[in-house]
């Protein structure tokens, strides 16, 4: 019971902490100031575990009416097997991860391929805050203000040729950072790709951070993929790699269980997972234990005006 209470306390302070710090974001930019550097916040950093202080986000419009998860919500409910299966596992064990130094090794049909320390990798980029719903394809679902940088920016920098019609991503391969690789449950690396047409879209999102700091382990330290229209295991975490193909990847859950999972997985609840409904999604941490708050899932994840054009003519019950 006290454990409860010290934990919902915890959650209070999250949420001030990171209210007032938009307060103030809000009223800079009016003020003309600009660029907010969240340095100017340490009681922030000393309210949370985890990852230090990002310099120089700017807020954007992106989820402004939505209400966030708790830090604790997002940093301890996870899916992230190269630490274990478990929801829990990932908080618990990824202390192994060494998320600094880190590089990126850029290849395939580019004018720019590379091999990238992460700084450089990032620097030339405004890093900006975008707070989008995150739907798993389990069916339950949470709210998270991201940090980090547009995805097409990124890819124009290493100019892709007329040939590159996917872009791949892959997770670190270390048995000793990642312990959940000495097992083979799922074929290491972990990979996913998007079209050129999706990565380039406004939406898709490289993630350095979260609630304005670097990225917990357990959320995908120090880069992952943010695409909030499609099922949460499409969003690839400890990305080094970053590749372009000319033909469709197949991606780790589709090479799993290509009946259940495939290349696109847009969220759409009209097309049922095999084993259950994707209707409707539980809110995580919201609701009592005996009855979860649900909600209606919407087609798109709720961004069908920005996305829903990608799709023009697909038949989305086959490529689902
Ligand atoms: N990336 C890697 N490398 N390994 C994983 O197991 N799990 C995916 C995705 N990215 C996964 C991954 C799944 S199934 C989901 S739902 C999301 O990460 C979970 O992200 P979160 O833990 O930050 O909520």
């Amino acid at each position: 019971m006290i454990r409860m209470k010290k934990i919902i306390e915890q959650y209070v302070t999250d949420e001030k902490h990171y209210l007032d710090r938009r307060a103030f974001i809000k009223k800079s930019a009016g003020l003309g100031i600009g660029l907010a550097s969240f340095s100017a916040f340490p009681s922030l950093a000393e309210g949370v575990a985890g990852g230090g202080l990002l310099d120089q986000v700017i807020p954007t419009k992106y989820g402004k009416e939505l209400t966030p998860h708790t830090f604790k919500q997002i940093t301890n409910y996870n899916n992230f097997y190269e630490f274990g299966t478990g929801k829990r596992d990932p908080a618990k064990n990824a202390h192994s991860l060494k998320p600094k130094p880190w590089h990126i090794q850029v290849s395939g049909e580019c004018a720019k391929p590379g091999n990238y320390d992460l700084e450089d990798f990032i620097a030339p980029y405004q890093l900006q805050e975008r707070i989008y719903r995150f739907r798993c394809v389990e069916a339950w679902s949470m709210v998270i203000p991201w940090v980090g940088v547009p995805l097409a920016e990124v890819i124009k920098t290493f100019e892709p040729t007329s040939k590159a019609k996917y872009v791949v991503f892959k997770t670190l391969v270390d048995k000793q950072q990642m312990p959940g690789q000495k097992r083979p449950i799922l074929n290491w690396p972990y990979i996913e790709g998007l079209s050129i047409a999706e990565a380039m879209n406004p939406l898709s999102f490289l993630a350095v951070g979260l609630y304005g700091k670097t990225l917990p382990n357990q959320n995908g330290a120090p880069l992952r993929l943010v695409v909030p229209w499609k099922y949460g295991f499409k969003n690839i975490k400890s990305i080094v790699s970053i590749e372009f193909h000319e033909q469709m990847p197949i991606n780790t859950w589709q090479d799993q269980a290509s009946k259940e999972y495939g290349f696109y997985a847009n969220v759409n609840p009209n097309v049922d997972h095999p084993r259950w409904s994707q209707a409707r999604e539980r809110v995580i941490g919201r609701g009592s234990f005996f009855s979860p708050e649900k909600r209606k899932t919407e087609m798109f994840n709720g961004y069908g005006d920005e996305v829903a054009h990608l799709y023009a003519g697909l038949d989305l019950t086959k490529n689902f």
